[in-house]
């Protein structure tokens, strides 16, 4: 079968739209085995408050790595039945730059995200992360809403 795309991402934030876009990428994935998904959540440095002398073993951090890793776990569950290639990532940064970045590096040819995340305005269409993902990523956007 013809795909336009072979490597998805799909920024994952456990919002509703998030699962509905992983979703969706995973109805993608089942039209072509070579399709590969990449799963990434990020951990928010900019809102959070760390020690950064004992950055390693903060304890902030730690339970924010944790409860990725746990919601990460589901994902993976999830995927597990799939024969394509699948994969998980944690990164901690600026949520929007740093999906930006993971795009453009791993040279992912779609993008699959919700319109909206966790945040709580919701007179706008799309969250600061969907917008800057839109304008800044070098691949199409499919977003769910
Ligand atoms: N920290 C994150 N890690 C991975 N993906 C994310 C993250 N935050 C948002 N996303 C992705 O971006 C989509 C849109 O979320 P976004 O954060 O832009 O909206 P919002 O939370 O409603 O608004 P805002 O964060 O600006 O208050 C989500 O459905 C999800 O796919
Ligand atoms: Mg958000």
């Amino acid at each position: 079968m013809l795909t336009i795309c072979s490597r998805i991402v799909v920024p994952y934030d456990q919002s509703e739209l998030s699962k509905q876009a992983l979703e969706t990428a995973i109805t993608l994935a089942k039209q072509d085995e070579r399709v590969e998904l990449n799963v990434i959540t990020v951990i928010n440095t900019q809102t959070a408050v760390y020690n950064y002398v004992t950055f390693d073993s903060d304890p902030v951090r730690q339970a924010q790595l944790a409860e990725a890793k746990e919601m990460l776990n589901e994902v993976k569950e999830k995927l597990s039945g799939l024969p394509n290639k699948a994969r998980t990532f944690i990164i901690e940064g600026s949520p929007a730059m740093s999906i930006v970045d993971f795009i453009v590096e791993e040279n992912a040819d779609l993008v699959v995200m919700g319109s909206r995340g966790l945040g709580g305005l919701k007179e706008l269409f799309l969250g600061s992360v969907s917008h800057y993902v839109v304008q800044k990523s070098p691949c199409p956007v499919f977003i769910v809403k």
